[in-house]
């Protein structure tokens, strides 16, 4: 696919939009896609998670943050540049049978914030009722926050209160009123997704959960990712059998 823009939304978080090929009728969100840097000493490719699709644009964009030397030369790759991407790969958050009357609700935090995105505006689409609550370390690294207003609900933190509720989103959350939530959503470190599994464990919500993992072939084949579930009885690839999971099964 072809790099059409790439922008900075963040200190250290770009934007970058793609066009050309791509399976748009198979990605949902939650999937991610497989990138293979533009230089042959990189032979890792890297898992980014889908922000955006157009499919009659055909366009995808993606967001990451620069973490090292392989992320440091994508966001030095020119516009015009072609990238090789594989994708869309994983087990998206399900939302086939999501109803316009139900009240949802979306949990991110960092870099879990850009899959989110895609997801909020499906879940708009289907009529529902969206509140995404989302946790930045301070107001500089804030992104998304016009997609998801426009989506629903927006709830801020920041770790230091420079914008929002001071504080983490499971702290934020706490402050709500109660709400009887028929989905949860979340994406973000272990912490905060054991923070949702431990807060909505006593409600009747579906709760799902996108691991962070780290991944090598993102296939399948290395089995580098496996996360096990609670029960112990079998374990999963997060690359092919997720990166969502039942948040209720799924041991973190
Ligand atoms: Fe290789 Fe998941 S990254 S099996």
């Amino acid at each position: 696919m072809r790099i059409i823009a790439q922008e900075e939304l963040a200190p250290s978080i770009y934007r970058i939009v793609l066009y050309g090929k791509f399976d748009y009728a198979q990605a949902r969100p939650g999937c991610f896609v497989m990138l293979k840097l533009p230089d042959g000493t990189y032979q890792l490719r890297r898992p980014l998670a889908i922000a955006a699709l157009a499919p009659l644009q055909e366009t995808i964009t993606l967001i990451y943050r620069v973490v090292g030397d392989g992320t440091h030369l994508l966001q030095q790759t020119a516009v015009g540049a072609q990238l090789n991407i594989l994708g869309p790969l994983g087990n998206g958050f399900p939302i086939e049978n999501v109803e316009s009357t139900e009240n949802v609700l979306l949990v991110g935090g960092g870099t879990g914030v850009p899959p989110l995105m895609l997801l909020a505006q499906a879940l708009k689409d289907k009529g529902c009722k969206v509140t995404t609550a989302i946790g930045f370390r301070t107001a500089a690294l804030i992104f998304g926050e016009k997609e998801f207003e426009d989506n629903g609900q927006l709830l801020l933190a920041t770790d230091d209160g420079s914008k929002g509720f001071q504080g983490n989103v499971g702290q934020l959350l706490a402050t709500q009123p109660e709400q009887t939530y028929t989905k949860v959503y979340a994406c973000g470190p272990n912490g905060l997704l054991q923070m949702v599994q431990t807060r909505f464990a006593g409600t009747t919500a579906e709760i799902y959960l996108s691991l962070e993992s780290r991944m090598a072939c993102g296939v399948g084949a290395c089995e580098g990712c496996v996360v096990s579930t609670k029960d112990g009885t079998y374990n999963k690839r997060v690359c092919v059998e997720g990166p969502v999971f039942n948040g209720r099964e799924v041991r973190l």
